[in-house]
């Protein structure tokens, strides 16, 4: 609720934010807290958030990421790594004072449709995007340049393509496959002078005990710099914060010790793609 409120109420005259129910601060007060990012008691967690998370998806294995994995489809137009989402970390999540509508992403749509498509049958892309920016695009909005549905996915578009992960693998021979499994320590050294050394590398363990890539999670400043560091102070103020968790991942890293395989894509049998 706080992440998007106050952009409006800054606009407002005092008169009015005294009448405010629960807003006992200054106009004065409210400058300070929107210039610096503090959060007060009642305003807790305000765009005090520093890194952000670039998540990308592989269609190759994310089917097996669902619980039920006869619910997924891969579209045809679909070659590539996706977009899952670009979430502030640890900030509160859930932001549903801002709501997004088809209209406000409308010039994008062909853009979004490719690049960040849903996955799931019963989701249209515009209720995952939708949902994105509920959870955490509103939350980005208190950063100038993602301060509306429009610019926070024109964002992500950008920030997709400065991230050619596909080319970057493929140049140093690491193409989806079958049958070779790869290092953490392999992929690492070749993303990292791209995306930054705090990458990380998601797997989910199929019923096969594999380990199978499907996520790659990239760190962000707020500039969209790569590489954000976390104080730990940052990091365990928030733990105790209510309403500000992890945000949920079938996933976790993948294991230093165990290679993992970075399956095709197989839209014909996105569930099995290897058999
Ligand atoms: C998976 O989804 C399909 C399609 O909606 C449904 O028919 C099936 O019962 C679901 N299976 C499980 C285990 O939930
Ligand atoms: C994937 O996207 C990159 C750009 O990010 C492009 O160079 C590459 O050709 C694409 N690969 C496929 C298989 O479409
Ligand atoms: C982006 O932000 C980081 C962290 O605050 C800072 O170290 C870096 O200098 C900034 N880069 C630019 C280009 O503004």
């Amino acid at each position: 609720m706080h992440c998007s409120l106050l952009p409006l109420l800054v606009s407002l005259s005092p008169a009015i934010l005294f009448l405010l129910p629960g807003i006992i601060v200054t106009q004065e007060g409210l400058w300070e807290d929107y210039k610096y990012g503090h959060g007060d008691q009642d305003n807790h967690n305000f765009c005090t958030w520093k890194c952000l998370l670039f998540t990308l998806q592989w269609p190759g294995t994310f089917c097996q990421s669902l619980n039920n994995v006869s619910l997924c489809r891969i579209p045809p137009t679909v070659n590539n790594w996706t977009i899952h989402g670009l979430w502030p970390l640890h900030a509160k999540n859930r932001c549903d004072c801002w709501p997004m509508f088809p209209s406000d992403v409308q010039e994008l749509k062909a853009e979004l449709t490719e690049l960040w498509p849903s996955f799931v049958r019963f989701k249209s892309n515009f209720h995952f995007w939708r949902e994105e920016w509920r959870k955490h695009g509103a939350c980005a909005a208190c950063v100038e340049g993602m301060n509306s549905p429009l610019r926070y996915f024109q964002v992500c578009i950008k920030l997709r393509a400065q991230f050619y992960i596909h080319s970057l693998l493929e140049d140093a021979g690491i193409t989806p496959s079958c049958e070779r499994p790869y290092k953490v320590e392999e992929v690492q050294s070749v993303l990292a002078p791209h995306v930054g050394d705090k990458l990380e590398i998601q797997c989910i363990t199929d019923e096969q005990d594999r380990e199978l890539w499907f996520q790659l999670k990239i760190r962000l400043n707020r500039n969209l710099t790569v590489g954000c560091d976390l104080c730990t102070d940052a990091e365990d103020a928030l733990k105790v914060q209510p309403g500000s968790r992890p945000v949920p991942s079938p996933g976790h890293p993948c294991p230093d010790q165990v290679p993992f395989y970075y399956f095709p894509i197989n839209h014909e049998r996105p569930q099995r793609p290897c058999g």
